[in-house]
């Protein structure tokens, strides 16, 4: 058995921050808003913690740990295409981070959660809410991101939901990625095709800017 670090802790804290904010961000359109007294505005703050995460994991891309970034998990077609067949043949190549198919879904569901939280910013509910850009850019604008934002959650639903096939998937062929997302560690019988010595240290300098960026993203919104 070999064991990987793959996941600093920072990647594993926007994980699960994130997973709460976008189920809060759906929960209170879903009910008649309780436990919530306004549940729209909930939704915005809840949207606005969504942008702040995003941030942080958007520099975190390209200046964070090894397995965090886009050059790690980014792969050419030829090389996502090769990954496919072997989970075809139920042997996928072991990769200690993103697979070549799981990393481009990352960064599709990056791309579709920050199309979300950004064109919320520009919407109203015509009754008790207008985000803190609503009518900046024109309320013909606005009015056109109503349906986009209703079309793009609708996409980041089957986003989400292939998200979790392919978690079971994983399972079902012995890797436990939940695990992982908690402990940071990753166990093999054979030696991940993305494997590297050196060990995964935060870069201090980065992790403070991205993590300002991403609290003041935050805060910025939320006191408007
Ligand atoms: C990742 C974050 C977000 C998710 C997943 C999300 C999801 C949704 C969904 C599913 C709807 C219902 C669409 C429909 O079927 O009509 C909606 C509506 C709405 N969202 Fe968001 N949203 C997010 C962020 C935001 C943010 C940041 C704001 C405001 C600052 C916002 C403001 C609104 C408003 C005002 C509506 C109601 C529009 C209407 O009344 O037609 N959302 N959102």
């Amino acid at each position: 058995m070999q064991a990987v670090h793959v996941w600093d802790v920072l990647v594993r804290i926007f994980h699960w921050a994130l997973v709460a904010a976008v189920l809060l961000s759906f929960y209170t359109l879903k009910t008649d808003g309780a436990p919530f007294l306004f549940p729209i505005e909930i939704h915005a703050q809840a949207g606005y913690v969504v942008l702040g995460l995003l941030t942080f994991r958007w520099i975190w891309a390209f200046f964070g740990t090894h397995y965090a970034r886009f050059r790690a998990f980014l792969t050419s077609p030829k090389t996502s295409a090769s990954y496919a067949q072997s989970l075809i043949r139920r042997q996928p190549t072991p990769y200690a981070g993103h697979n070549p198919l799981g990393g481009w879904a990352v960064l599709i569901l990056m791309l579709s959660l920050t199309f979300q939280a950004v064109s919320g910013l520009f919407l109203s509910d015509d009754i008790f809410f207008s985000g803190p850009l609503y009518g900046s850019l024109g309320n013909a604008f606005s009015n056109a991101l109503v349906s986009w934002h209703a079309l793009n959650a609708q996409f980041l639903m089957v986003l989400i939901g292939l998200h979790l096939v392919a978690i079971a998937v994983h399972a079902a062929l012995g890797e436990r990625l939940v695990k992982a997302m908690f402990t940071g560690v990753k166990t093999f019988t054979r030696t991940p095709a993305d494997a590297i010595n050196v060990s995964i240290r935060l870069p201090i300098i980065s992790a403070l800017v991205a993590i300002l960026a991403g609290i003041g993203m935050s805060v910025f919104f939320w006191l408007q």
